[in-house]
């Protein structure tokens, strides 16, 4: 009897010494739409639960889920076909109620079953168990029984990373596409050429890698002076349809941006009868703008078009493709006798809107529209597009300041992606006296990222509903390592996240509290980012 006893007390003293469990909390960012706590015991996340799949469809998911889970306490649930009679996940994509990326999780004391609309769903719904934990290494996880239902607001949701101006290899690119996965971010918006800088390989173009990926030396800071140090970097081909893969498992669509008709020194000094004057011309060192563009009236330029854009068609398989038309100075085509008797076959004229050569702009814009539109591809223009007269199919990414080009844009009836520089340029320093980042005049706090309002009230729902998404920008010119992009980036994005993925009346002390519970998911993760106490 003494002897059984002894045994008892043995067990029970091992029971207690057992794993500790910490409470999970959903108010994660972005907040999910809504939750209902129902009655039931909570579930335990324990290194016994598994993951369940009833087919190959939501595999990866579930590698990725277990993967994020082993990070933040230490084991890996084990991902199999059958349920056992309790202590498992199920992921499904049966919820025909919610729409496109939308879940619902239900928690119960035996399981937890994450029910998409379809495998995106599945995986937000996976996004938000991750942000739910709060404990450490080595702790269970006690989910608290619940219902949740959740939706995206806009459809695009969107981040920018400019590998031109700085490149960054292909781990930092996937880097950054675990960190938009992370923010529940759809659309990864690739700026691949620059003045500064080619970084695409294109095959029929081979000396856009080998004279337009190499510039002589970089502008340091904001001085006069180069370091005359040569710069370079390119992505092969294969490269960048490892990217397109890994970024499509995380359900993030590749976007290339091959910036037309300007932007283009790098092209010119790789092949310079492309320009107006034949060069030579020169990959720049300074940032800022060329006054060199492609000459819109030299008929090998469109065979150039052709050329690298059946490339980027062939390696990124996105509905759309991001052709620029921003910042495009005109100085070369009013000079250019070629450029002048384009205009003049084309019958284009100054009017009250535009002058002939945003009209001849418009011309090399809507070729290359074209030539995508043939292969079934729509494409997306900076906001000078509307200015030069471009038809309403293309999609506008609207950068220049809060609603101006975005509300024009959404007015003249097309698709609006808001993309502000007074408010989601990441790039932009954060504050007065910060030594990282951009240092224009703007800064760009986190609580005024937070404050835009994509969707102003004084919009018509017919201009509100041509709003199909929001976008971050990461311009590089004074960016030059993959930890400053995340300082940069992070955590405005978080912020991005809730203007993206939610439409809740906002509440800055609120989204900055459940901030707080997803930096140490950064931390874990090890992404660098600036501390909340840094204003
Ligand atoms: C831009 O910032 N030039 C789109
Ligand atoms: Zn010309």
């Amino acid at each position: 009897m003494k002897k059984l006893l002894y045994t008892l007390i043995l067990s029970v003293a091992a029971s207690c010494t057992h794993r500790t469990a910490v409470e999970a909390d959903y108010n994660v960012v972005p907040l999910p739409c809504s939750m209902l706590t129902s009655r039931g015991g909570d579930f335990r996340l324990t290194p016994s639960t598994c993951l369940v799949i009833a087919d190959s469809t939501q595999f990866v998911n579930a590698e990725l889920f277990a993967g994020y889970i082993e990070t933040l306490t230490g084991f890996r649930p084990a991902i199999i076909g059958k349920a056992p009679s309790k202590g498992y996940i199920r992921l499904t994509a049966s919820n025909c109620n919610a729409t496109h990326e939308g879940y619902r999780i239900t928690v119960s004391a035996d399981s937890i079953v994450v029910d998409g609309a379809d495998a995106a769903g599945t995986f937000y719904g996976l996004q938000t168990l991750r942000k739910a934990i709060r404990g450490g290494k080595g702790e269970d996880v006690l989910y608290p029984a619940v219902m949740i239902e959740d939706a995206p607001r806009f459809a695009y949701r969107g981040a920018h990373l400019d590998c031109a101006r700085h490149f960054f290899p292909v781990d930092s690119v996937k880097l950054y596409i675990d960190m938009l996965a992370l923010h529940n971010i759809n659309h990864f918006h690739w700026h691949l050429t620059d003045d500064q800088g080619w970084r695409m390989e294109i095959k029929s173009r081979p000396r856009l890698a080998e004279i337009g990926s190499v510039r002589s030396g970089t502008i340091i800071g904001t001085s006069e002076k180069y370091d005359s140090i040569p710069y370079g970097g390119c992505f092969t081909q294969t490269e960048m349809r490892d990217i397109v893969a890994y970024a499509a498992d995380r359900h993030i669509t590749v976007i290339p941006e091959i910036d037309l008709p300007g932007h283009m020194a790098a092209a010119l000094a790789s092949y310079p009868s492309l320009g107006c004057t034949g060069g030579p011309y020169e990959v720049m060192c300074r940032w800022g703008v060329s006054d060199d563009i492609l000459c819109a009236g030299n008929e090998d330029v469109y065979v150039f078009l052709d050329e690298v854009l059946d490339e980027v068609t062939d390696i990124f398989p996105s509905e759309y493709v991001h052709i620029g038309g921003d910042e495009v100075p005109h100085g070369k085509w009013e000079k250019c006798s070629a450029c002048q008797s384009k205009i003049h076959v084309l019958g284009l004229k100054d009017d009250a809107y535009s002058t002939a050569e945003q009209k001849l702009q418009n011309h090399i814009m809507k070729y290359a529209a074209d030539r995508l539109a043939a292969k079934g591809r729509r494409v997306i223009g900076w906001d000078e597009i509307i200015d030069n007269g471009f038809d309403t199919t293309a999609v506008v990414m609207s950068w220049r300041g809060p609603q101006d080009g975005g509300q024009d844009g959404a007015t003249h009836g097309y698709r609006v992606i808001k993309v502000p520089n007074t408010h989601l340029y990441f790039d932009y320093q954060y504050a007065e006296g910060d030594t990282i980042g951009a240092p224009y005049w703007r800064k760009i706090p986190l609580d005024s990222v937070y404050a835009y309002r994509p969707v102003p009230e004084y919009f018509t729902p017919a201009q509100a509903a041509n709003v199909i998404g929001v976008q971050g920008n990461v311009w590089t010119e004074f960016i030059p390592s993959f930890r400053e992009v995340q300082y940069m980036a992070l955590p405005r994005m978080a912020a991005l996240a809730e203007l993206q993925w939610c439409d809740a009346p906002k509440d800055f002390d609120a989204f900055i509290g459940r901030l707080r519970c997803l930096l140490p998911l950064y931390e874990a993760e090890g992404y660098c980012y600036r501390p909340l106490e840094n204003k």
